[in-house]
């Protein structure tokens, strides 16, 4: 039996990312008042998926659904966070809609892309067919290239991309300033392993030896959480790679108010920001793992690690991308550039629930590369699930679901395409090159 929940439960949060935070914030506005993180790091974790100039505010057509329940709740979590970017004063001034274009190159990228529910004229679309139809999306001298075999859509309104570290770093000040508690550091902060007692979960320990004790306790480690506790095989951990270039002053000026432009098979890029004048651009591929086997029983799994360099045959991709769009950037140096980690489950919807063995944990994680739009709602989900209130289609989505997992399909693309060559799940044990860039800060650890 969990302890009754009250306002004065004490919550404990594992992990300070994008949902930890998100979920910190929603339990002071509901008036929780003993909400405490754990996190290695401050706010911005460096290992944070959240940690990152810019994401893009999901597009209406990943929102789809296989059958009605699911389209409610893929429109229900996204209408839901549009209204706090439009609307919530803590995210507000970070949300730029500055609408977005989805393309493909191949037939199968295409057909994807066009499924029922994708983009369409009905919906507000603008249809883009030649290399002219991409370059008149914005200023003349931003998109040089030729574009070949590139068909897509263009939308101008509801979407676009959002300051995903100010963002992030928003919530946690205001979730601060209503009195969460941040406990930070590589011992302090880092979570070695939660309390098991009397069949339930009773808050969790950290690398000092402290035992937190808490009423509740929620895991929102993002990719680590498999790490935390066994997840059955529910994440999949699974990185992407990411890439920036200084941009010139003159460049900047014509950057700017640009939409989000992203080839579900090459990639994408966004305006650069207005900090650092960089670009940056993602090469797009259905992922790569860590594969890892653990020699006492056999089990395969994906481990997360930091590093600030990305394989060198992502940067060939990310240069193609740039060859097809805006060659005169083609050869220039990247100034920075990670991996970055998130964690996939089976059907890529999130997991947002109470352990069913241990009445006291929940879950808030499996964000499945598209948690980040929903910071302004999701620690609000999270704290729905805690108090049993989901709507019903919510919390059977959202379930603890191992039986989805028994057998997992490890290398399952997920409906997600790269060029051809770099069309499947990658291992980073298979990478011999990356690339050498100089760091501007410290590698992190994990
Ligand atoms: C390259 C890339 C591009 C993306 N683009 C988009 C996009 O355009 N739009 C979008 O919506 N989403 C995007 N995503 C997905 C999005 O970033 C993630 O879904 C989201 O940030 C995940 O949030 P999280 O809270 O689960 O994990 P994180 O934000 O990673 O947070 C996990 C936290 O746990 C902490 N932690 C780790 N280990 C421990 C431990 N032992 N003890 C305590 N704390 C620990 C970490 O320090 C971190 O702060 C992208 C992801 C990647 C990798
Ligand atoms: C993959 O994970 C293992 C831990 O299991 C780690 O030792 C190794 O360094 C990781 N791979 C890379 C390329 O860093």
């Amino acid at each position: 039996m969990s302890s009754p929940l009250s306002l004065n439960s004490t919550i404990l949060i594992v992990g300070a990312g994008t949902w930890g935070v998100s979920t910190a914030l929603h339990l002071k506005r509901r008036g929780y008042k003993h909400v405490t993180l754990l996190d290695p790091y401050p706010v911005p974790s460096p290992i944070s998926a959240g940690n990152d100039v810019n994401k893009i505010l999901e597009l209406g057509t990943f929102a789809a659904g296989a059958d009605s329940d699911e389209r409610f709740v893929a429109n229900t979590l996204i209408s839901e966070a549009t209204k706090g970017w439009l609307e919530d004063p803590v995210f507000k001034p970070y949300f730029h809609e500055t609408g977005c274009i989805i393309a493909a190159t191949s037939a199968a990228g295409r057909a994807h892309m066009n499924c029922a529910s994708g983009p369409s004229e009905d919906a507000g679309w603008v249809p883009l067919k030649t290399k002219e139809d991409f370059q008149a999306t914005m200023p003349k001298g931003v998109l040089t290239g030729d574009f070949p075999g590139w068909e897509g859509w263009w939308m101008k309104k509801g979407s676009g991309w959002i300051h995903a570290r100010k963002s992030m770093e928003s919530a946690a000040r205001e979730a601060e300033r209503l009195g969460a508690i941040f406990v930070t550091g590589d011992e302090k902060g880092k979570v070695e392993s939660l309390i098991f007692q009397n069949g339930d979960v009773k808050g969790a320990k950290t690398l000092d030896g402290f035992e937190h004790r808490a009423d509740r306790t929620i895991l929102c480690a993002g990719a680590n959480s498999g790490i935390i506790f066994d997840m059955k095989d529910q994440l999949r951990p699974t990185a992407w790679t990411l890439a920036h270039i200084k941009m010139t002053k003159e460049e900047l000026q014509l950057y700017k108010n640009l939409p989000v432009l992203f080839n579900i098979e090459r990639g994408f890029f966004m305006e650069p920001d207005e900090d650092k004048g960089e670009l940056k651009m993602c090469d797009e591929h259905p992922g790569y793992c860590n594969w890892t086997v653990n020699p006492q029983n056999a089990q395969r799994s994906s481990v997360p690690f930091a590093k600030h360099q990305i394989p060198k045959e992502a940067e060939e991709r990310a240069r193609g991308f740039l060859r097809e769009t805006m060659p005169h950037l083609a050869d220039r140096p990247f100034s920075f550039a990670r991996i970055c980690w998130c964690a996939d489950t089976p059907n890529r919807a999130f997991l947002i629930s109470k352990h069913p063995e241990y009445p006291s944990l929940v879950l808030g994680c499996g964000a499945s590369g598209h948690g980040f739009c929903h910071i302004p709602v999701i620690g609000g989900f999270i704290t729905d699930a805690m108090e049993d209130k989901l709507e019903p289609r919510m919390k059977h989505s959202f379930r603890w679901r191992p039986e989805t997992a028994v057998n997992r399909k490890w290398d399952d693309l997920q409906d997600r395409f790269g060029p051809e060559g770099s069309n499947r799940m990658m291992n980073f044990g298979d990478i011999v090159e990356w690339t050498n860039i100089q760091p501007e800060i410290a590698e992190a650890r994990l």
